[in-house]
């Protein structure tokens, strides 16, 4: 029998501090339909969890149109503004649909206030056993209340991860806006407040103008810019925080699509990426990543993805 046969395939196991993941590739928050990449792969074999677009307490019916842009080959701004159905509906429908797939789940919230987070945790709590992790999105840029703007100031951010910490044994990851000078503060906040994670980072504030209407396109005036333009940016960052931070859990996410993106991202320090707005071009990018992990391991002659994590950092 040749050595190739005998060998086993390589793991792409991996850990986000006590959260152990199959594979290190998530989808990010609000760029991924679970209903409908599931009809085209199975969602266990080709991610290693699967996040939720980011739930508010309420239904909400978001930003007016218009509130996307497309950014031929650079990828696209949005100003959508978290619409959704609400915690209850997601905890009671879209949860048990996708607990049926056999992902991890992580659940990702927004409110205005710690006491409106809060009451979301506390709402989670009877679904805790099918919740595999919470991601606090302090970091949205279309809306008003306990977005971007709150979640630029340390002590906000502090201030909601400690009192959810508070009121829950899931583990909390924070998810903080690239929209400020450092991330730095936000992200020592979040961790002395209790994180145990950290996922960088949300989109990056753009605007775009119809020349042929001679008018702002979106109608908040601005969006998230999100997509491969965002890479360079998302990547520093990570840079930043794995520097400043080198052993917390960090979740990488911005502009991937290739798979030597998802190879720097590992290699400046993440333990996991996340994959937004490639997924809309590419429906199938999660196997292909995938695929592309398991025989780059294999012509390395690495068993799993631990060595590379962090391997570039001086
Ligand atoms: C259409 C759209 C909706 C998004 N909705 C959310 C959201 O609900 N919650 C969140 O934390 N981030 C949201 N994001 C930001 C992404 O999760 C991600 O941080 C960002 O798009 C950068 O990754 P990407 O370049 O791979 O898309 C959204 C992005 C897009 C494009």
């Amino acid at each position: 029998m040749s050595t190739s046969i005998l060998s086993a395939a390589p793991s792409l196991a991996t850990a986000i501090g006590s959260v152990q993941l199959d594979s290190p590739l998530l989808n990010a928050s609000g760029a991924f339909w679970p209903e409908t990449s599931s009809q085209l792969f199975a969602l266990k074999s080709c991610m290693g969890g699967v996040v939720s677009k980011t739930l508010t307490q309420h239904a909400q019916a978001g930003n007016a149109q218009q509130r996307t842009v497309e950014l031929p080959s650079v990828g696209m701004l949005n100003s959508i503004g978290l619409q959704g159905k609400g915690l209850a509906h997601f905890l009671n429908v879209d949860l048990p649909a996708l607990v049926s797939h056999e992902v991890p789940v992580v659940v990702s919230l927004s409110a205005g206030t710690a006491e409106a987070f809060v009451a979301m945790v506390e709402a989670c709590q009877p679904h805790a056993a099918y919740i595999t992790a919470l991601e606090l999105n302090l970091s949205c840029p279309n809306v008003k209340a306990g977005g971007a703007d709150a979640g630029s100031s340390p002590e906000w951010v502090a201030n909601v991860v400690r009192q959810v910490k508070a009121n829950t044994h899931l583990p909390c990851w924070a998810k903080l806006t690239p929209n400020v000078t450092s991330m730095l503060p936000l992200a020592e906040a979040a961790l002395n407040a209790g994180a145990d994670g950290l996922v960088a980072i949300n989109t990056v504030l753009g605007s775009h103008v119809d020349v042929r209407r001679k008018t702002l396109s979106l109608s908040r005036t601005f969006g998230g810019y999100s997509g491969p333009g965002l890479k360079p940016i998302a990547l520093y960052q990570c840079l930043k925080l794995a520097q400043a931070f080198p052993n917390v859990p960090l979740v990488g996410v911005g502009g991937i699509s290739t798979l030597d993106d998802v190879l720097e991202f590992l290699m400046v320090g993440c333990s996991a990426v996340q994959v937004g707005t490639a997924s809309f071009k590419e429906p199938l990018l999660f196997p292909k990543l995938k695929q592309g992990l398991l025989a780059y391991l294999q012509q390395e002659g690495l068993s799993s993805i631990k060595p590379l994590i962090a391997c570039a950092l001086p």
